[in-house]
């Protein structure tokens, strides 16, 4: 293990006040958010939205990596480019999603755990020979008065942490995404609560596996009420209860944190992540950034719906979100920088 690229690459993945487009969703999740706008669900129509995203002139200024799946990281654009090759020729580091989803967990009604450890150190090496300089494991915690249980937080911070140093071992950065779920009625109190609890396991899981902290990304939800909750509460308290949870449980030496987007709109997700920086730039031990994709995209397959007279439009909506989530990891993000 090369420890020193693999700093490299993480501190590169959050320089320039850049952030993370993912874009790895599986063929099925993809194929539901097209089945939304009418978009035909095909190989065709996946590879050509997934280079309309790559190809957005400009993309990089904002965009430091991309997550790709399985499935695109095999794909060539139109001219016959690999994805990957056309990202690396943009400037833009290509990274895969390496989980394979998240299996109901044995024993725990409601609870899944993510699968994939089998063979990994083939695929990764496979990837890594493609040309991938980062990876993705996302676990996923369901919130409800006793859930997520102790049996699941352990079972997906251990796999997390396997994941993590396989990662490292094939010389691949690792993006750890343990994300507690909006879905439920929850509190923030509650959020904050089961994600400082997770993201303890998480790293006592890294430590254990001897998992090099500077050479890792934290993917996390930002601390949020549920969506079904009645609660109101204001950006400062999201900021306020997102940055006390993770002060409080993710040690200084992580090479930075790029939170996931959950299903939050993207103006809001963009919004809270600029509070954060207004408060709290000075005090955090670790870059804070963003690793979006459906508050990246959904502005995209909004405008694009599968026709290639869109694609321009759809390119610099995707830019836009970019500018605006640059502009929040900087504190400088006001509403007018959203397009009228
Ligand atoms: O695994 C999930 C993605 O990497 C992040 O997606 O921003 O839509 O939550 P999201």
């Amino acid at each position: 293990m090369n420890s020193q690229a693999l700093i490299d690459t993480a501190a590169a993945l959050v320089a320039d006040d850049k952030g993370l487009l993912a874009m790895d969703e599986s063929t099925p999740t993809c194929n539901k958010r097209f089945a939304v706008y009418g978009i035909p669900q095909n190989e065709d129509y996946r590879r050509a939205y997934r280079e309309l995203l790559i190809t957005t002139p400009g993309l990089s200024t904002y965009i430091s990596g991309a997550i790709l799946y399985d499935e695109t990281i095999l794909q060539n654009t139109q001219d016959g480019t690999s994805m990957i090759t056309a990202l690396t020729a943009a400037g833009i580091i290509p990274g895969i999603k390496v989980d394979t989803g998240a299996p109901a967990l044995a024993g725990h009604p409601g609870e899944q755990v993510s699968a994939g450890l089998d063979g990994l150190r083939e695929r990764l090496a496979d990837y890594a020979r493609l040309g991938a300089r980062f990876a993705k494991w996302r676990a996923k915690f369901v919130v409800k008065a006793d859930l997520p249980s102790h049996g699941c937080i352990e079972a997906n911070a251990h796999a997390l942490a396997r994941y993590a140093a396989l990662s490292q071992e094939a010389g691949m950065v690792p993006i750890v995404e343990p994300e507690v779920l909006m879905d439920g009625d929850h509190s923030l109190a509650r959020c904050r609560t089961v994600t400082e609890t997770v993201q303890h396991a998480v790293f006592a899981q890294l430590r254990s596996q001897r998992v090099l902290l500077e050479g890792i990304i934290l993917k996390p939800n930002m601390v949020l009420p549920g969506t079904d909750s009645a609660e109101s509460v204001t950006t400062d308290m999201i900021a306020e209860a997102t940055i006390g949870a993770l002060l409080r449980t993710v040690p200084a030496a992580v090479a930075g944190v790029a939170f996931l987007s959950g299903g939050q709109t993207p103006e809001r997700a963009t919004v809270r992540l600029n509070a954060m920086h207004v408060r709290y730039a000075a005090c955090l031990p670790w870059a804070l950034t963003f690793s979006f994709s459906r508050a990246l995209q959904q502005p995209v397959l909004e405008i694009w719906r599968g026709a290639a007279d869109n694609a321009q439009a759809a390119q610099r909506a995707l830019l836009q979100r970019a500018l605006c989530n640059h502009a929040a990891r900087r504190g400088t993000y006001v509403s007018t920088t959203e397009p009228s």
